[in-house]
């Protein structure tokens, strides 16, 4: 006998659970990822029947990160990173985008999914400005004590710290602003918070509709998922500064001083909103 996980018990190797599924992996199959089992697939199904459009919010979400980490490390001279909540690797990751625009940049990658875990670490193993923290973000002071977190926080340096899609996975929200809070304050001078998250404007517009019928589907999966209106999102951005468009959806965005080249459609069902912000 073995107590060793097995294909068939639905465990396989670093503990994770295929007999469900799992945020990360259900996000990386609408970006066209590899990594995931039949009931992320099922899920990805339901959530499709309900927003046919909802790989696009995907795609919407990693091309809003590239630019705002290419704009943090190209123009605002960014070098350390923490992308917290990073997702499994994908075609363009955080270091990749950031060590693009200024070769010194480094990134400390946090997430708590053992999927996650295991592949973040295996695609870092060969880049020595990058590591892996396998922690719970609803934890700020273990994860802040966390050494290649507090290693890359000690040199005063500014920081960016990116949230993408990842505070709406924290039901409460008093919480959650305590949370984004907790890291903010913990920000040296001048850094920066990025944030995505899911919305839901409240203004009984067809989004909303969308999102109520989204929001029951999902949470049958993922019962912590919060779609919050604009202020919520805006609120969680507490101690910083948010640049202009402020918290808008993402085909709406743009980096700081940058230039709407042309209006964004207004008949799109966009749930995902984001801004960008700095701590003085
Ligand atoms: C939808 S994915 C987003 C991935 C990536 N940030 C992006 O925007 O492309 C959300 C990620 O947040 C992670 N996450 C959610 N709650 C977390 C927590 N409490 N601690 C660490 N990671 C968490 C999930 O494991 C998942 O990988």
């Amino acid at each position: 006998m073995t107590d060793q996980p097995t294909y068939d018990s639905g465990l396989v190797a670093h503990g994770i659970d295929t007999t469900r599924p799992s945020v990360a992996r259900v996000y990386d199959y609408f970006l066209g990822g590899k990594d995931n089992y039949e009931p992320d697939r099922e899920l990805y199904r339901q959530i499709m029947k309900i927003a046919p459009e909802a790989p696009e919010w995907a795609r919407a979400n990693r091309a809003w990160l590239k630019e705002v980490i290419t704009w943090l490390a190209a123009e605002a001279g960014v070098r350390r990173f923490i992308d917290a909540g990073s997702g499994l690797p994908t075609a363009e990751n955080t270091h990749q985008i950031a060590q693009r625009a200024n070769l010194g940049a480094s990134v400390v990658y946090i997430d708590n999914d053992p999927s996650v875990v295991a592949h973040g670490r295996a695609l870092l193993l060969d880049n020595d400005r990058t590591q892996f923290s396998a922690a719970d973000l609803t934890k700020p002071d273990e994860v802040l004590a966390d050494p290649a977190v507090a290693a890359l926080l000690a040199a005063g340096e500014p920081v960016a710290l990116v949230m993408a899609l990842m505070l709406h996975h924290v039901a409460d929200y008093e919480e959650t602003k305590r949370i984004a809070r907790a890291y903010v304050d913990a920000l040296p001078p001048g850094s920066f918070l990025a944030i995505t998250h899911a919305c839901k404007p409240g203004d009984g517009g067809p989004v909303d509709e969308l999102v109520t019928e989204l929001s029951a589907k999902v949470t049958q999966a993922f019962p912590d998922l919060a779609f919050r209106s604009v202020e919520q999102i805006s609120a969680l951005f507490g101690g910083t500064e948010i640049f202009q468009p402020g918290i808008v959806r993402l085909a709406e965005w743009h980096v700081p001083g940058g230039r709407v080249d042309e209006e964004p459609p207004v008949d799109v069902r966009d749930v995902i909103y984001g801004g960008l912000a700095r701590k003085r």
